[in-house]
C-alpha cells in the first residue's frame, strides 16, 4: 500500500515515528517501557496518509495503542463506516501490545474491536505477561501481522525494560568525574572541612541530571554521603527525583542527611551489601535502571562484578597534583580494564562512554 517509498522504507520510516513518540514519556513511564503508535490509512487516490499518532504518557495512564486510536477518532472525520475505515489501516507500534489486564486492559483487544486489518510491532514485550501472547492473540483473530521492523532500535531505547525482563536485574550505569592525573577527589576526613573536588561544569552537571531523570535509581558509597552529603535529586533537569540507594553496614548515617530528606524514596543496604544481592532485591521491587555516581570503593566492587551496562566518565581538563601542590593526596578514580570511546567535549571537559 505504501506507494511513494518502497514497502521496506515505508514501515522503517513510521517505525521510526513510534520511537519519536515513544521517547516524549522518557522521563515518566518507568517501569513501564516508552511506547509510541502510529495509524496509517491507506487512502486508494492520496496513497498513504498518517491519521493518528500516540504515545504512553504517564505510569498507570493510557497505552500508546489507546491514545493513537483515540487522536485518530478525534481528529479525522469518518466518512465510510468505521470498520471499513480501520480494516483500510496499519498501526504502528514499537512494542508487541499487551494482552493482560494490568492498570488498562488489554489493547490487543481493542485493536481486534476496532477490526485493524495489519499490525506492525517493533519488538516481541520481554514481559512474561505479554510474551508473544498480544501478537498471538491478534493473529488469532485473522490480524495480519509483522515483527522485528527496527527491532534493535527498539530495544535500545526500552535497554531498561529489556534487562530487567530478559536478565532479571535493573540496568546499571556506572558515572564518575576525574582530573587528568586520575582523581575523583581530594583526600579528605570526615571531620575536616575541606570541601570536595568540583570536576564537572554547569553543562556537564545539567547532564548529569538528565541521566538522573531517566533512570529508576541512584547509588552512592557509605564514604560518599558522609562526605559529601549529596541530595542525588533532580534539580537541573525535568523529571522525577529517582529512587536513592546507599549502603550503611556499621550504622553511621543517621537521619539528617539530604539523602534521607522525603523528596524521594530511599533504600539503605546494611546487611548484605553486594552488588548481586542488591540488583536482585531492586529486581523485585521492579526498579528497572541504577545510575551508580561513586566513589571509587564501590565503582570497583561494582566492575569487578561485571555487573554493568554502561560507563560514562568526564576528565577534568586540570591535574589535582600540580608543582605548586606536590603534597596533595587525591582519591584515585576507579580502575576499569578496557578502553572507553570519546564522546564530545563540553567546556575543556571529555566525556568518554562505553554502551556493552
Ligand atoms: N568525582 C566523582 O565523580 C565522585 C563521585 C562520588 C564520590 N566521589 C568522592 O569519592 C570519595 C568517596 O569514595 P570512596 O571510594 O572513599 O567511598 P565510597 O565508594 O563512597 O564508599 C565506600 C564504602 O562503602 C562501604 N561499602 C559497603 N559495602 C560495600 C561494597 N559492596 N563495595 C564497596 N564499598 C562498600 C564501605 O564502608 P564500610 O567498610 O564502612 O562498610 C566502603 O568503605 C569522596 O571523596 C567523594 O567526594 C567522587
Amino acid at each position: 500500500m505504501i506507494s511513494a517509498i518502497s514497502y521496506k522504507e515505508g514501515h522503517e520510516l513510521y517505525m521510526q515515528r513510534c520511537l519519536q513518540l515513544a521517547l516524549l514519556g522518557e522521563y515518566y513511564v518507568a517501569p513501564n517501557p516508552m511506547v509510541g503508535a502510529v495509524l496509517v490509512y491507506h487512502d486508494q487516490a492520496r496513497g498513504d496518509v498518517v491519521v493518528g499518532e500516540g504515545w504512553h504518557h504517564r505510569f498507570g495512564q493510557a497505552h500508546a495503542e489507546v491514545n493513537c486510536i483515540m487522536d485518530a477518532e478525534r481528529r479525522n472525520r469518518i466518512i465510510e463506516s468505521e470498520d471499513a475505515f480501520y480494516r483500510n489501516c496499519t498501526l504502528y507500534i514499537n512494542l508487541e501490545p499487551c494482552s493482560h489486564y494490568g492498570k488498562t486492559p488489554p489493547c490487543a483487544e481493542l485493536i481486534i474491536k476496532k477490526h485493524i486489518s495489519h499490525v506492525v510491532v517493533g519488538m516481541l514485550d520481554p514481559n512474561p505477561l505479554v510474551a508473544g501472547k498480544g501478537v498471538r492473540m491478534l493473529q488469532q483473530s485473522g490480524v495480519d501481522v509483522q515483527v522485528g521492523v527496527l527491532e534493535a532500535q527498539c530495544r535500545f531505547l526500552n535497554r531498561r525494560f529489556v534487562c530487567l525482563h530478559e536478565k532479571n536485574r535493573p540496568y546499571v550505569i556506572l558515572k564518575w568525574a576525574q582530573t587528568l592525573d586520575g582523581y575523583i577527589d581530594v583526600q579528605r576526613s570526615y571531620d575536616d572541612d575541606c570541601v570536595p573536588l568540583v570536576i564537572s561544569n554547569m553543562q556537564t552537571k545539567q547532564m548529569v541530571h538528565k541521566m538522573r531523570a531517566e533512570n529508576m535509581a541512584i547509588m552512592v558509597g557509605t564514604n560518599t554521603v558522609l562526605l559529601d552529603n549529596p541530595k542525588l535529586t533532580t534539580t537541573r533537569w525535568s523529571g522525577r527525583n529517582p529512587i536513592r540507594v546507599t549502603l550503611d553496614r556499621h550504622h553511621v548515617l543517621d537521619k539528617t542527611y539530604h539523602i534521607f530528606s522525603d523528596q524521594a524514596e530511599t533504600i539503605v543496604y546494611d546487611d548484605d551489601t553486594t552488588f548481586p544481592h542488591i540488583l536482585n532485591d531492586l529486581a523485585l521491587r521492579k526498579v528497572h535502571s541504577i545510575l551508580v555516581e561513586g566513589g571509587t570503593k564501590l565503582l570497583n566492587h561494582i566492575i569487578s562484578t561485571g555487573l554493568y551496562d554502561e560507563v560514562h566518565v568526564e576528565v577534568g581538563n586540570m591535574n589535582l597534583i600540580t608543582p605548586h601542590k606536590p603534597n596533595l593526596y587525591g582519591v584515585k578514580a576507579p580502575l576499569f580494564p578496557q578502553m572507553l570511546q570519546y564522546k564530545m567535549t563540553v567546556e575543556g571537559n571529555k566525556l568518554y562512554e562505553l554502551i556493552r
